[in-house]
This record gives structure tokens, C-alpha cells and sequence, in this order.
């Protein structure tokens, strides 16, 4: 069987996303899929990252990412997306990016994807679950099939977030738990979009 393309797309401004998105890409890749890492395009201001050094340093950081087309999303059976928590919901710069995935939804061809989401927050209570559950909104107009990592691995009853793999920036950089937990839901997703991927090719 071909190996499950992977396709791990995020936003980051200040590099926490972008973190935990490169843990989820080590975990699939370990699991034996084939990985596009991807970043999506930028939308604020050259002054609004002016104001927050951070952000300017991660772009700097970043540039060597490639940034993510609707192309990265067809050829994906299993997609991962991460984004920062904005005001309790997913960051603009990625759901723009999900927008321009209309042209497949209208094809018939964004459906059947294992399909699963991480965030960060700014504070602990600040909005993760609200964040991964509207994109899970979105999975479910797409027919996608949502694999959540669950409590279906001792780490998840270490970092606690059953929706999606969830990192509050106070707390510094992601953690080595946190990034285990990113790891293992990678490699969780991989593993069941190849056996759905065995199971058609058989079908
Ligand atoms: C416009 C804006 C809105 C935000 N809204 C929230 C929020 O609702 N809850 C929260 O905890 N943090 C919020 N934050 C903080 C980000 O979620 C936090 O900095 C995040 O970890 C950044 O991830 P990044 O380093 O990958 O960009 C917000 C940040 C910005 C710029």
C-alpha cells in the first residue's frame, strides 16, 4: 500500500503552533506516512507585527516553511490543521486558507479525509476546546472523518485536552509532554487514515 500523505497545516505568529506543528509532523512521519508541513499566508499588518517583536522573529524563523496551497490539502488523506486561539476561535489566517478549500468541497473531493486540530492559547482557560470544536465544525461539512487523540494513550491523561493537542503560551514554550501529545496524535491519525486507506484499496 502507498504510504498516508499527511498534510500538517497551521498558522503561527509568535511560534508555538508552529512548535507543536513540527512535533505533529515528526509523529507522522515515524508512523510511516509521507508529510507536507505547511505554513498558511499571513494577513496582519506590517504594523501590527511591528508591535510585538516576537512575531516579526518568527517570520524571520519560519521562512524556510513552504507555504500551504488547496493542492497540499487534495493530496492529503489525513490533514491536521493548527492554529492560535483568537478571541476563542480559530486565527483568520487559517480559515482563510480553509475558504479557498470551496473549489474541492465543490469537486467531491475534500470528503473522507481523517481529519484532526491543535491550538494554542495565550492563557489555560482561554478558549482551546472553543477553537478545536470550530474546526471541527468545518470537518463536518466536509465529510470529514474527525479522530480526536481522546484519553487513548497514557500521555493524554498527562496533558489533559481529549479535542486536540493544546499548549497555553504562559506557561513558556511547549512542554515535553505537550509536545509527546502532538507526537501521538500525528501518529494516531496516521495510523487510522492507513487502515481506512488499507480498507478501500481492498474494498
Ligand atoms: C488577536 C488575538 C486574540 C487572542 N485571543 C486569545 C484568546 O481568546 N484566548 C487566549 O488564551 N489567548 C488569546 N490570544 C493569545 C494567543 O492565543 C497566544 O499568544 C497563542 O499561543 C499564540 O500562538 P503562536 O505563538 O503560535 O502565534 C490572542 C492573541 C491575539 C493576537
Amino acid at each position: 500500500m502507498e504510504p498516508v500523505n499527511a498534510a500538517i497545516i497551521y498558522y503561527s505568529a509568535t511560534g508555538n503552533v508552529h512548535t507543536l506543528a513540527k512535533a505533529a509532523a515528526e509523529g507522522a512521519e515515524k508512523a510511516g506516512a509521507n508529510v507536507r508541513l505547511r505554513k498558511v499566508g499571513e494577513l496582519a499588518s506590517a504594523e501590527t507585527i511591528d508591535a510585538n517583536p516576537a512575531w516579526g522573529k518568527h517570520i524571520a524563523d519560519s521562512a524556510d516553511v513552504a507555504e500551504a496551497s488547496i493542492d497540499d490539502l487534495a493530496w492529503a488523506d489525513a490533514v491536521l490543521f493548527g492554529t492560535p486561539t483568537r478571541f476563542g476561535t480559530p486565527a483568520s489566517a487559517l480559515t482563510r486558507f480553509i475558504e479557498g478549500a470551496g473549489v474541492l468541497w465543490r469537486q467531491g473531493s475534500i470528503a473522507d479525509k481523517v481529519c484532526s486540530a491543535f491550538t494554542a492559547t495565550g492563557t489555560a482557560h482561554g478558549g482551546q476546546e472553543s477553537t478545536l470544536l470550530a474546526l471541527g465544525h468545518v470537518f463536518y461539512h466536509w465529510g470529514g472523518i474527525i479522530v480526536p487523540p481522546g484519553y487513548t494513550d497514557p500521555v493524554q491523561f498527562e496533558t489533559g485536552n481529549p479535542y486536540g493537542t493544546s499548549h497555553a503560551a504562559s506557561s513558556g514554550p511547549p512542554s515535553d509532554v505537550t509536545l509527546r501529545a502532538a507526537h501521538y496524535q500525528a501518529r494516531r491519525v496516521v495510523d487510522i487514515a492507513a487502515a481506512l486507506k488499507l480498507g478501500r484499496a481492498a474494498a
